[in-house]
């Protein structure tokens, strides 16, 4: 059984006795849940990649309560201090050499000599990973490979029974994961995945960023890029600008094509920030109606390349990408 906790002291309280128990504990961040495990603990961070049946070892995300405690783990360059300094607590992930007296398990960084650290938004979250006072490792809180989840009934919905809690903290705001920007190299820092902060807003901090051109290039570094994640069960079919009977609609703005009656649409007044804090809600509910009613198809509309449309985008075409069998 998996206890849901109220997102009050007390609930807090136990959240982090779990956490430091080397339990599994999922909790809302501003982006999305994240399946958390004490980062220093091997065996617990063992436990998130059984939990979520993920073939292999992924590099994770170590979570903390402030940028301090994260350069403690990961060495910062004067572009990381910027950076922090603009955006954390928010939804940005930035890639460091690992300090050497870095207590992280090999495992947690998959031994690599880089570590993502990451100080979230949020009231709850802030004063759960304080509680902890250790690194906590957290991917998002679903089944590898499938939708992540932006509120705790969506956790539920995939790990009731394989963690120990979730720590419900209501619907996640900006509702897809953090930017994950490399600085190894800090004079030609690399985007590895788009979200939560805006590519514009992100250059304008730190000039341009190095795109990496091709899937390949990147995915040794970034593991979690690769093709096919975030899928739905239906199939789904991109810039639609008509819909066929059979299809399901994922819409945007307020001109959408008619459909087959499951619509769901991302943003009416065509705001890419609602746009993505409704998107892994949109295709969960598309999923799931589409199958109720015999349709056999996600269509979804263009989305805009500016601001958050570029990570969306980016969910969209893995959602779409073939599947592994
Ligand atoms: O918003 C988020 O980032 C959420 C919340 C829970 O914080 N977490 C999340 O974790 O999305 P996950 O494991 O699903 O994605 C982590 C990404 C992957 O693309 C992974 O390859 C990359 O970060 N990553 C982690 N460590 C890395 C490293 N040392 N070098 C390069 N990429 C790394
Ligand atoms: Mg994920």
């Amino acid at each position: 059984m998996t206890q849901r906790l109220a997102a009050t002291s007390s609930g807090l309280e136990t959240a982090a006795s779990l956490l430091r128990a080397g339990k599994l504990v999922a909790f809302g961040t501003e982006t999305v849940y994240g399946l958390g495990a004490d980062a220093t603990n091997p065996t617990a961070v063992a436990r998130i990649f059984e939990a979520k049946n993920r073939p292999r070892f992924n590099p994770l995300i170590s979570h903390f309560h402030s940028a301090d405690a994260a350069f403690q783990q990961g060495v910062a360059c004067s572009l990381a201090y910027k950076l922090a300094d603009a955006f954390w607590p928010g939804p940005l992930t930035l890639v460091l050499p690992r300090a050497p007296g870095s207590t992280v398990s090999d495992l947690a960084a998959d031994g690599l000599s880089s570590l993502a650290v990451r100080v979230p938004r949020g009231e709850n979250v802030q004063a759960l990973l304080r509680a902890v006072g250790r690194p906590v490792a957290a991917p998002s809180a679903n089944r590898s490979g499938r939708i992540s989840p932006s509120d705790a009934a969506h956790v539920l919905e995939e790990l009731d029974g394989r963690i120990d809690a979730v720590l419900d903290t209501g619907p996640c705001v900006v509702g897809l994961e953090s930017t994950v920007v490399d600085l190894t190299t800090p004079d030609r820092p690399l985007l590895l995945r788009p979200g939560g902060v805006s590519v514009e807003a992100l250059e304008a901090v730190c000039g341009p960023l190095t795109f990496p051109e091709t899937e390949s290039d990147v995915a040794p570094q970034s593991p979690g890029r690769l093709l096919s994640h975030y899928a739905p069960l239906l199939p789904v079919r991109l810039n639609a600008t008509s819909v066929y009977a059979s299809e399901a609609l994922l819409a945007f703005g307020p001109d959408h094509p008619a459909g087959s009656g499951a619509i769901w649409n991302l943003s009416k007044t065509g705001n890419l920030e609602e746009a993505a804090s409704r998107l892994f809600a949109g295709l969960r509910y598309l999923d799931a109606e589409g199958q109720k009613l015999g349709l056999t198809c996600v269509a979804v509309q263009p989305i805009p390349s500016h601001g958050l449309g570029l990570a969306i985008q980016d969910r969209l075409h893995r959602a779409a990408a073939p599947r592994p069998i």
